[in-house]
Protein backbone atom coordinates (compact mmCIF):
# COMPACT_ATOMS: atom_id res chain seq x y z
CA UNK A 1 0.00 0.00 0.00
CA UNK A 2 2.81 2.81 1.10
CA UNK A 3 5.19 2.02 -1.37
CA UNK A 4 8.64 2.35 -0.79
CA UNK A 5 8.40 2.39 3.47
CA UNK A 6 8.99 -1.11 5.11
CA UNK A 7 6.73 -1.74 7.86
CA UNK A 8 6.23 -3.87 11.01
CA UNK A 9 3.63 -4.91 12.62
CA UNK A 10 3.05 -5.89 16.08
CA UNK A 11 -0.06 -7.24 16.73
CA UNK A 12 -1.10 -7.02 20.52
CA UNK A 13 -2.72 -10.46 21.74
CA UNK A 14 -1.61 -11.13 25.16
CA UNK A 15 -4.54 -9.89 27.26
CA UNK A 16 -6.15 -12.14 29.36
CA UNK A 17 -9.66 -11.72 28.20
CA UNK A 18 -11.45 -12.46 31.17
CA UNK A 19 -14.63 -10.70 30.36
CA UNK A 20 -15.36 -13.54 27.72
CA UNK A 21 -16.09 -15.92 30.17
CA UNK A 22 -14.37 -18.51 28.17
CA UNK A 23 -12.16 -21.56 27.50
CA UNK A 24 -11.41 -20.41 24.26
CA UNK A 25 -8.61 -17.40 23.67
CA UNK A 26 -10.43 -14.28 22.98
CA UNK A 27 -9.14 -13.59 19.55
CA UNK A 28 -9.83 -16.60 18.81
CA UNK A 29 -13.33 -16.23 19.46
CA UNK A 30 -15.06 -15.27 15.66
CA UNK A 31 -17.01 -12.49 13.78
CA UNK A 32 -17.85 -13.47 10.12
CA UNK A 33 -16.64 -17.03 10.68
CA UNK A 34 -13.28 -16.10 11.09
CA UNK A 35 -11.42 -15.39 14.18
CA UNK A 36 -10.80 -11.80 15.24
CA UNK A 37 -7.09 -12.72 15.07
CA UNK A 38 -7.34 -13.48 11.38
CA UNK A 39 -9.28 -10.32 11.02
CA UNK A 40 -6.45 -8.42 11.92
CA UNK A 41 -3.68 -10.28 10.90
CA UNK A 42 -5.40 -10.12 7.05
CA UNK A 43 -5.90 -6.12 7.87
CA UNK A 44 -1.88 -5.40 8.46
CA UNK A 45 -1.11 -7.96 5.42
CA UNK A 46 -3.13 -5.89 3.28
CA UNK A 47 -2.12 -2.66 4.62
CA UNK A 48 1.27 -3.34 3.47
CA UNK A 49 3.18 -5.30 6.59
CA UNK A 50 6.40 -6.49 5.66
CA UNK A 51 6.79 -8.19 9.17
CA UNK A 52 4.10 -9.02 11.43
CA UNK A 53 5.29 -9.83 15.29
CA UNK A 54 2.05 -11.92 17.19
CA UNK A 55 2.43 -10.85 21.21
CA UNK A 56 1.03 -13.53 22.89
CA UNK A 57 0.89 -14.83 26.73
CA UNK A 58 2.85 -18.11 27.39
CA UNK A 59 -0.94 -19.69 29.06
CA UNK A 60 -2.18 -19.12 25.46
CA UNK A 61 -0.44 -21.49 23.01
CA UNK A 62 -3.46 -21.98 20.56
CA UNK A 63 -2.89 -17.97 19.71
CA UNK A 64 0.80 -18.64 18.85
CA UNK A 65 -0.22 -21.71 16.35
CA UNK A 66 -3.34 -20.52 15.10
CA UNK A 67 -1.34 -16.89 14.02
CA UNK A 68 1.27 -19.40 12.22
CA UNK A 69 -1.35 -21.24 10.63
CA UNK A 70 -3.19 -18.19 9.25
CA UNK A 71 0.36 -16.51 8.45
CA UNK A 72 3.00 -18.75 7.70
CA UNK A 73 5.72 -15.91 8.52
CA UNK A 74 4.39 -14.42 11.39
CA UNK A 75 7.46 -14.12 14.00
CA UNK A 76 5.06 -14.64 17.60
CA UNK A 77 7.00 -12.76 20.90
CA UNK A 78 5.77 -13.90 24.18
CA UNK A 79 5.34 -11.49 27.39
CA UNK A 80 5.83 -13.61 29.84
CA UNK A 81 4.25 -11.13 32.71
CA UNK A 82 1.24 -8.40 31.58
CA UNK A 83 2.55 -5.22 32.60
CA UNK A 84 0.70 -3.04 29.93
CA UNK A 85 0.84 -1.86 26.23
CA UNK A 86 4.64 -0.36 25.65
CA UNK A 87 5.91 -3.82 27.57
CA UNK A 88 3.86 -6.21 25.60
CA UNK A 89 5.07 -4.13 22.40
CA UNK A 90 8.50 -4.51 23.60
CA UNK A 91 8.40 -8.35 23.36
CA UNK A 92 9.11 -7.27 19.59
CA UNK A 93 12.22 -5.93 20.61
CA UNK A 94 14.47 -8.10 18.17
CA UNK A 95 12.18 -6.97 15.34
CA UNK A 96 11.96 -3.14 16.42
CA UNK A 97 15.54 -3.21 16.30
CA UNK A 98 15.85 -4.12 12.60
CA UNK A 99 15.09 -0.45 12.23
CA UNK A 100 11.99 -1.06 9.34
CA UNK A 101 10.80 2.63 8.15
CA UNK A 102 6.93 2.43 9.67
CA UNK A 103 5.81 0.32 13.05
CA UNK A 104 1.86 -0.15 13.69
CA UNK A 105 1.16 -1.53 16.76
CA UNK A 106 -2.53 -2.97 16.67
CA UNK A 107 -4.69 -4.83 19.10
CA UNK A 108 -6.04 -8.39 18.14
CA UNK A 109 -9.24 -7.45 19.69
CA UNK A 110 -10.33 -5.45 17.28
CA UNK A 111 -11.67 -6.52 13.86
CA UNK A 112 -13.17 -4.35 12.30
CA UNK A 113 -10.00 -2.04 11.30
CA UNK A 114 -9.72 -1.39 7.65
CA UNK A 115 -6.91 -1.61 5.87
CA UNK A 116 -6.99 2.17 4.66
CA UNK A 117 -7.00 3.43 8.09
CA UNK A 118 -3.75 1.36 8.50
CA UNK A 119 -2.03 3.04 5.91
CA UNK A 120 -3.40 6.35 7.10
CA UNK A 121 -1.71 6.12 10.00
CA UNK A 122 1.44 5.11 7.89
CA UNK A 123 0.95 8.05 5.34
CA UNK A 124 0.92 10.69 8.15
CA UNK A 125 4.83 8.92 9.53
CA UNK A 126 5.63 9.55 6.07
CA UNK A 127 4.98 13.62 6.43
CA UNK A 128 7.02 13.61 9.08
CA UNK A 129 5.04 12.45 12.35
CA UNK A 130 6.98 10.18 15.04
CA UNK A 131 3.64 8.70 16.57
CA UNK A 132 0.26 9.30 15.37
CA UNK A 133 -2.54 8.07 17.40
CA UNK A 134 -6.00 6.96 16.30
CA UNK A 135 -8.97 8.48 17.28
CA UNK A 136 -12.64 8.00 17.75
CA UNK A 137 -15.43 10.15 19.17
CA UNK A 138 -16.85 7.72 21.54
CA UNK A 139 -20.27 7.82 22.70
CA UNK A 140 -19.30 6.73 26.31
CA UNK A 141 -15.63 7.54 26.63
CA UNK A 142 -15.62 6.15 30.61
CA UNK A 143 -12.56 3.18 30.50
CA UNK A 144 -10.91 5.34 27.16
CA UNK A 145 -7.70 7.00 26.75
CA UNK A 146 -8.25 10.52 26.43
CA UNK A 147 -6.45 12.22 23.31
CA UNK A 148 -5.03 16.09 24.53
CA UNK A 149 -4.92 17.85 22.03
CA UNK A 150 -4.09 21.76 21.77
CA UNK A 151 -3.82 23.77 18.25
CA UNK A 152 -4.53 20.63 16.55
CA UNK A 153 -1.68 19.31 17.81
CA UNK A 154 -1.78 15.68 19.91
CA UNK A 155 0.22 16.58 23.22
CA UNK A 156 -0.77 13.75 25.15
CA UNK A 157 -2.87 10.79 25.85
CA UNK A 158 -3.85 10.44 29.52
CA UNK A 159 -5.32 6.80 30.54
CA UNK A 160 -8.90 7.39 32.05
CA UNK A 161 -7.77 6.20 35.56
CA UNK A 162 -4.99 8.61 35.39
CA UNK A 163 -7.41 11.23 34.12
CA UNK A 164 -7.98 14.75 35.84
CA UNK A 165 -12.12 15.27 36.06
CA UNK A 166 -11.44 18.07 33.17
CA UNK A 167 -9.76 15.62 31.16
CA UNK A 168 -12.09 12.88 31.52
CA UNK A 169 -14.72 15.78 29.68
CA UNK A 170 -12.91 14.91 26.46
CA UNK A 171 -14.55 12.57 24.06
CA UNK A 172 -11.86 11.96 21.56
CA UNK A 173 -10.32 8.33 22.60
CA UNK A 174 -7.96 6.25 22.01
CA UNK A 175 -8.55 3.68 19.56
CA UNK A 176 -5.39 2.06 20.76
CA UNK A 177 -3.54 1.37 17.67
CA UNK A 178 -0.16 3.63 16.85
CA UNK A 179 2.12 4.08 14.01
CA UNK A 180 5.75 4.74 14.94
CA UNK A 181 8.88 5.89 12.98
CA UNK A 182 10.41 3.03 12.79
CA UNK A 183 13.41 4.98 13.57
CA UNK A 184 12.28 5.71 17.01
CA UNK A 185 10.24 3.22 18.03
CA UNK A 186 12.41 1.45 20.22
CA UNK A 187 13.76 4.01 21.50
CA UNK A 188 10.65 5.68 22.56
CA UNK A 189 9.32 2.85 24.34
CA UNK A 190 12.52 2.37 26.19
CA UNK A 191 11.43 5.38 27.71
CA UNK A 192 8.26 4.81 28.72
CA UNK A 193 7.95 4.38 33.00
CA UNK A 194 5.19 3.10 34.35
CA UNK A 195 4.60 6.13 37.08
CA UNK A 196 0.55 5.53 37.06
CA UNK A 197 -2.26 4.47 38.65
CA UNK A 198 -1.90 0.54 37.06
CA UNK A 199 1.84 0.61 37.69
CA UNK A 200 1.79 -0.38 33.90
CA UNK A 201 4.08 0.43 31.39
CA UNK A 202 1.30 2.66 28.69
CA UNK A 203 1.95 2.84 24.81
CA UNK A 204 0.01 5.57 24.57
CA UNK A 205 2.88 7.28 27.15
CA UNK A 206 5.11 7.30 23.51
CA UNK A 207 3.20 10.92 22.39
CA UNK A 208 4.55 12.37 25.98
CA UNK A 209 8.01 10.83 25.26
CA UNK A 210 7.96 11.89 21.67
CA UNK A 211 6.89 15.29 22.32
CA UNK A 212 9.37 15.71 25.48
CA UNK A 213 11.84 15.12 22.75
CA UNK A 214 10.78 17.85 19.96
CA UNK A 215 9.15 15.56 17.99
CA UNK A 216 6.09 15.32 15.66
CA UNK A 217 2.99 13.74 16.92
CA UNK A 218 -0.47 13.45 15.11
CA UNK A 219 -3.47 12.17 15.58
CA UNK A 220 -6.42 11.06 12.67
CA UNK A 221 -10.00 10.03 13.84
CA UNK A 222 -12.32 6.72 12.49
CA UNK A 223 -15.86 6.18 13.62
CA UNK A 224 -16.64 4.19 16.45
CA UNK A 225 -17.59 1.63 14.74
CA UNK A 226 -14.57 0.68 12.93
CA UNK A 227 -12.49 0.67 15.55
CA UNK A 228 -14.83 -0.76 18.36
CA UNK A 229 -12.90 -3.03 20.17
CA UNK A 230 -14.14 -6.83 21.75
CA UNK A 231 -13.85 -7.36 25.57
CA UNK A 232 -16.95 -9.47 26.15
CA UNK A 233 -20.23 -11.22 24.04
CA UNK A 234 -21.83 -8.48 23.88
CA UNK A 235 -19.09 -6.35 22.27
CA UNK A 236 -18.53 -9.75 19.81
CA UNK A 237 -22.44 -9.19 18.85
CA UNK A 238 -21.66 -5.90 18.15
CA UNK A 239 -18.74 -6.09 15.79
CA UNK A 240 -20.42 -8.97 14.12
CA UNK A 241 -23.52 -6.66 13.40
CA UNK A 242 -21.14 -4.18 11.95
CA UNK A 243 -19.43 -6.29 10.08
CA UNK A 244 -22.91 -7.98 8.55
CA UNK A 245 -23.45 -4.06 7.74
CA UNK A 246 -20.36 -4.23 5.53
CA UNK A 247 -20.60 -7.20 3.65
CA UNK A 248 -24.40 -6.36 3.02
CA UNK A 249 -23.42 -3.17 1.34
CA UNK A 250 -20.73 -4.81 -0.81
CA UNK A 251 -22.16 -7.54 -1.73
CA UNK A 252 -25.22 -5.18 -2.86
CA UNK A 253 -22.94 -2.07 -4.26
CA UNK A 254 -21.22 -5.49 -6.71
CA UNK A 255 -25.13 -5.95 -7.99
CA UNK A 256 -26.62 -8.16 -5.80
CA UNK A 257 -30.04 -8.18 -4.69
CA UNK A 258 -31.09 -8.40 -1.10
CA UNK A 259 -34.46 -7.93 -0.82
CA UNK A 260 -34.54 -8.12 3.01
CA UNK A 261 -30.85 -7.60 4.15
CA UNK A 262 -30.92 -6.98 7.82
CA UNK A 263 -32.06 -11.01 7.64
CA UNK A 264 -29.22 -12.32 5.66
CA UNK A 265 -25.98 -13.21 7.19
CA UNK A 266 -22.65 -13.66 5.77
CA UNK A 267 -18.97 -15.17 6.16
CA UNK A 268 -15.84 -13.06 5.76
CA UNK A 269 -15.53 -14.93 2.68
CA UNK A 270 -18.84 -15.41 0.75
CA UNK A 271 -18.99 -14.81 -3.26
CA UNK A 272 -21.71 -13.54 -4.59
CA UNK A 273 -22.05 -12.72 -8.31
CA UNK A 274 -23.97 -9.95 -10.23
CA UNK A 275 -28.03 -10.59 -10.62
CA UNK A 276 -27.82 -12.75 -7.53
CA UNK A 277 -31.04 -12.53 -5.54
CA UNK A 278 -30.91 -13.18 -2.11
CA UNK A 279 -34.65 -13.88 -0.19
CA UNK A 280 -35.43 -13.05 3.57
CA UNK A 281 -32.85 -15.34 5.90
CA UNK A 282 -30.76 -16.84 4.49
CA UNK A 283 -27.03 -17.77 5.79
CA UNK A 284 -23.69 -18.26 4.55
CA UNK A 285 -21.47 -20.16 6.48
CA UNK A 286 -18.11 -20.48 5.34
CA UNK A 287 -16.80 -20.73 1.87
CA UNK A 288 -19.92 -20.00 -0.50
CA UNK A 289 -19.53 -18.85 -3.74
CA UNK A 290 -22.90 -17.76 -5.92
CA UNK A 291 -22.04 -17.46 -9.77
CA UNK A 292 -24.13 -14.64 -11.64
CA UNK A 293 -27.86 -14.74 -11.70
CA UNK A 294 -28.68 -17.64 -8.87
CA UNK A 295 -31.37 -16.89 -6.56
CA UNK A 296 -31.03 -17.74 -2.81
CA UNK A 297 -34.66 -18.48 -1.96
CA UNK A 298 -35.83 -17.80 2.15
CA UNK A 299 -34.52 -19.55 4.68
CA UNK A 300 -31.54 -20.96 2.64
CA UNK A 301 -28.55 -22.64 5.03
CA UNK A 302 -25.44 -22.70 3.03
CA UNK A 303 -22.10 -24.04 3.79
CA UNK A 304 -18.36 -24.85 1.88
CA UNK A 305 -20.85 -24.49 -1.32
CA UNK A 306 -20.20 -23.72 -5.19
CA UNK A 307 -23.45 -22.25 -6.90
CA UNK A 308 -23.18 -21.98 -10.73
CA UNK A 309 -24.89 -19.25 -12.92
CA UNK A 310 -28.64 -19.24 -12.65
CA UNK A 311 -29.01 -22.02 -10.37
CA UNK A 312 -31.95 -21.93 -7.97
CA UNK A 313 -31.88 -23.33 -3.85
CA UNK A 314 -34.34 -22.93 -1.42
CA UNK A 315 -36.49 -22.25 -0.10
CA UNK A 316 -35.80 -23.98 2.90
CA UNK A 317 -32.79 -25.68 0.82
CA UNK A 318 -29.47 -26.54 2.54
CA UNK A 319 -26.57 -27.11 1.55
CA UNK A 320 -23.33 -28.39 3.14
CA UNK A 321 -20.05 -28.86 2.12
CA UNK A 322 -19.06 -29.84 -0.87
CA UNK A 323 -22.63 -29.26 -2.41
CA UNK A 324 -21.51 -28.22 -6.11
CA UNK A 325 -24.45 -27.16 -8.52
CA UNK A 326 -23.94 -26.84 -12.52
CA UNK A 327 -25.57 -23.82 -14.57
CA UNK A 328 -29.67 -23.40 -13.57
CA UNK A 329 -29.78 -26.56 -11.30
CA UNK A 330 -32.36 -26.65 -9.16
CA UNK A 331 -32.23 -27.37 -5.36
CA UNK A 332 -35.77 -26.82 -3.88
CA UNK A 333 -37.40 -26.81 -0.24
CA UNK A 334 -36.36 -29.16 2.01
CA UNK A 335 -33.49 -30.85 0.13
CA UNK A 336 -29.99 -31.44 1.57
CA UNK A 337 -27.31 -31.80 -0.15
CA UNK A 338 -23.34 -33.00 1.12
CA UNK A 339 -20.80 -33.89 -1.00
CA UNK A 340 -22.22 -33.84 -4.23
CA UNK A 341 -22.21 -32.64 -7.99
CA UNK A 342 -25.26 -31.60 -9.67
CA UNK A 343 -25.42 -31.34 -13.02
CA UNK A 344 -26.45 -28.39 -15.44
CA UNK A 345 -30.19 -28.19 -15.35
CA UNK A 346 -30.66 -31.04 -13.19
CA UNK A 347 -34.03 -30.86 -11.11
CA UNK A 348 -34.21 -31.70 -7.35
CA UNK A 349 -36.98 -30.05 -6.44
CA UNK A 350 -38.42 -31.17 -2.93
CA UNK A 351 -37.79 -33.37 0.34
CA UNK A 352 -34.87 -34.75 -0.82
CA UNK A 353 -31.25 -35.87 0.54
CA UNK A 354 -28.10 -36.24 -1.89
CA UNK A 355 -24.82 -36.86 -0.44
CA UNK A 356 -21.44 -38.03 -1.37
CA UNK A 357 -23.37 -38.05 -5.20
CA UNK A 358 -22.84 -37.01 -8.87
CA UNK A 359 -26.23 -36.30 -10.36
CA UNK A 360 -25.85 -35.78 -14.13
CA UNK A 361 -27.20 -33.16 -16.00
CA UNK A 362 -30.88 -32.69 -16.47
CA UNK A 363 -31.73 -35.50 -14.61
CA UNK A 364 -34.91 -35.12 -12.37
CA UNK A 365 -34.52 -36.42 -8.66
CA UNK A 366 -38.03 -36.97 -7.50
CA UNK A 367 -39.55 -36.01 -3.99
CA UNK A 368 -38.18 -37.82 -0.90
CA UNK A 369 -35.22 -39.40 -2.43
CA UNK A 370 -32.24 -40.61 -0.34
CA UNK A 371 -29.06 -41.27 -1.23
CA UNK A 372 -28.20 -44.05 1.49
CA UNK A 373 -24.69 -42.89 2.14
CA UNK A 374 -23.50 -44.77 5.10
CA UNK A 375 -23.61 -47.75 6.59
CA UNK A 376 -22.30 -46.71 10.20
CA UNK A 377 -18.82 -47.17 9.44
CA UNK A 378 -17.99 -46.41 5.40
CA UNK A 379 -19.44 -43.46 3.08
CA UNK A 380 -20.15 -44.82 -0.39
CA UNK A 381 -21.13 -42.62 -3.76
CA UNK A 382 -23.99 -42.59 -6.14
CA UNK A 383 -23.84 -41.63 -9.31
CA UNK A 384 -27.08 -40.88 -11.15
CA UNK A 385 -26.50 -40.74 -14.74
CA UNK A 386 -27.67 -37.34 -17.34
CA UNK A 387 -31.24 -37.32 -18.13
CA UNK A 388 -32.08 -39.59 -15.41
CA UNK A 389 -35.17 -40.06 -13.27
CA UNK A 390 -35.69 -40.88 -10.01
CA UNK A 391 -39.43 -41.51 -9.13
CA UNK A 392 -40.28 -40.20 -5.78
CA UNK A 393 -39.70 -41.83 -2.38
CA UNK A 394 -36.96 -44.25 -3.74
CA UNK A 395 -33.88 -44.85 -1.45
CA UNK A 396 -30.88 -45.14 -3.48
CA UNK A 397 -28.46 -47.60 -1.58
CA UNK A 398 -24.70 -46.56 -2.00
CA UNK A 399 -22.27 -48.00 -3.41
CA UNK A 400 -24.96 -47.60 -6.74
CA UNK A 401 -24.83 -46.52 -10.30
CA UNK A 402 -28.08 -45.42 -12.37
CA UNK A 403 -27.00 -44.73 -15.85
CA UNK A 404 -28.09 -41.91 -18.57
CA UNK A 405 -31.18 -41.68 -18.92
CA UNK A 406 -32.46 -44.40 -16.53
CA UNK A 407 -35.87 -44.35 -15.03
CA UNK A 408 -36.17 -45.49 -11.18
CA UNK A 409 -39.76 -46.41 -10.42
CA UNK A 410 -41.43 -45.01 -7.13
CA UNK A 411 -40.55 -45.72 -4.20
CA UNK A 412 -37.48 -48.41 -5.00
CA UNK A 413 -35.32 -49.48 -3.04
CA UNK A 414 -32.39 -49.63 -5.30
CA UNK A 415 -29.15 -52.13 -4.27
CA UNK A 416 -27.81 -52.59 -7.96
CA UNK A 417 -26.63 -51.10 -10.56
CA UNK A 418 -29.13 -49.81 -13.01
CA UNK A 419 -28.06 -49.63 -16.89
CA UNK A 420 -28.21 -47.06 -19.11
CA UNK A 421 -32.16 -46.34 -20.37
CA UNK A 422 -33.65 -49.17 -18.50
CA UNK A 423 -36.34 -49.01 -15.47
CA UNK A 424 -35.64 -50.42 -12.06
CA UNK A 425 -38.23 -50.96 -9.93
CA UNK A 426 -37.63 -52.60 -6.52
CA UNK A 427 -40.36 -52.50 -4.37
CA UNK A 428 -43.66 -55.25 -3.62
CA UNK A 429 -45.97 -55.66 -6.37
CA UNK A 430 -49.11 -54.05 -6.01
CA UNK A 431 -51.86 -56.01 -4.97
CA UNK A 432 -55.58 -55.14 -5.17
CA UNK A 433 -58.67 -56.99 -3.89
CA UNK A 434 -61.97 -55.55 -5.48
CA UNK A 435 -64.79 -54.73 -2.78
CA UNK A 436 -62.95 -55.97 0.03
CA UNK A 437 -63.22 -52.64 1.71
CA UNK A 438 -66.85 -52.42 1.39
CA UNK A 439 -66.91 -55.97 2.60
CA UNK A 440 -64.67 -55.03 6.08
CA UNK A 441 -66.61 -52.23 6.76
CA UNK A 442 -69.80 -54.25 6.78
CA UNK A 443 -69.01 -56.78 8.67
CA UNK A 444 -66.81 -54.34 11.15
CA UNK A 445 -70.06 -52.49 11.85
CA UNK A 446 -72.40 -55.51 12.20
CA UNK A 447 -69.88 -57.00 14.47
CA UNK A 448 -69.83 -53.71 16.51
CA UNK A 449 -73.75 -53.70 16.40
CA UNK A 450 -73.83 -56.86 18.18
CA UNK A 451 -71.66 -55.96 20.87
CA UNK A 452 -73.19 -53.22 22.29
CA UNK A 453 -76.86 -55.17 22.33
CA UNK A 454 -77.67 -55.60 26.22
C1 LIG B 1 -6.01 0.58 25.77
C2 LIG B 1 -5.36 1.95 25.71
C3 LIG B 1 -6.43 3.02 25.86
C4 LIG B 1 -7.46 2.86 24.79
C5 LIG B 1 -8.04 1.45 24.80
C6 LIG B 1 -8.90 1.24 23.58
C7 LIG B 1 -3.15 1.74 26.67
C8 LIG B 1 -2.30 1.98 27.86
N1 LIG B 1 -4.40 2.08 26.78
O1 LIG B 1 -6.56 0.42 27.07
O2 LIG B 1 -5.86 4.30 25.77
O3 LIG B 1 -8.49 3.83 24.93
O4 LIG B 1 -6.99 0.47 24.74
O5 LIG B 1 -9.58 0.02 23.68
O6 LIG B 1 -2.64 1.27 25.67
N2 LIG B 1 -2.08 -6.34 25.98
C9 LIG B 1 -1.00 -7.18 26.02
N3 LIG B 1 -0.22 -7.20 27.14
C10 LIG B 1 -0.46 -6.43 28.22
C11 LIG B 1 -1.58 -5.57 28.19
C12 LIG B 1 -2.36 -5.55 27.06
O7 LIG B 1 -0.74 -7.90 25.04
O8 LIG B 1 0.32 -6.50 29.16
C13 LIG B 1 -2.91 -6.30 24.77
C14 LIG B 1 -4.30 -6.86 24.97
O9 LIG B 1 -4.36 -8.22 24.57
C15 LIG B 1 -5.12 -6.01 24.02
C16 LIG B 1 -4.38 -4.68 23.97
O10 LIG B 1 -3.07 -4.96 24.41
O11 LIG B 1 -5.12 -6.53 22.70
C17 LIG B 1 -5.03 -3.61 24.83
O12 LIG B 1 -5.01 -3.98 26.18
P1 LIG B 1 -6.17 -3.58 27.18
O13 LIG B 1 -5.82 -4.09 28.51
O14 LIG B 1 -7.48 -3.95 26.61
O15 LIG B 1 -6.02 -2.00 27.19
P2 LIG B 1 -7.11 -0.96 27.68
O16 LIG B 1 -7.02 -0.81 29.15
O17 LIG B 1 -8.42 -1.29 27.09
MG1 LIG C 1 -9.28 -3.03 26.13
Amino acid sequence: MQSGRSCLAILLAAGEGTRMKSGRPKVLHEVGGRSLLAHALASLSEAGADAVVVVTSPDRPEVAREAQALLPNAQIAIQAERRGTAHAALAAREALAVGYDDVILAFADTPLLRPETFGALRAALSGGKAVVALGFEARDPSGYGRLVTRDGELEAIVEHKDATPEQREIRLCNAGMMALDGKQALSLLDAIGNDNAQSEFYLTDAVAVARSRGLATGALTAPESEVQGINDRIQLASAEAEFQRRKRLAVMAEGATLTAPETVFFSHDTLIGRDVVIEPHVVFGPGVSVADGAVIHAFSHLEGAEIGPGASVGPYGRLRPGARLAAKARVGNFVEVKAAEIGAGAKINHLTYIGDATVGANANIGAGTITCNYDGFFKYRTMIGAGAFVGSNSSLVAPVTIGDGAFIGSGSVITEDVAPDSLAVGRGRQVTKEGWAHAFREASQARKAAAKKP
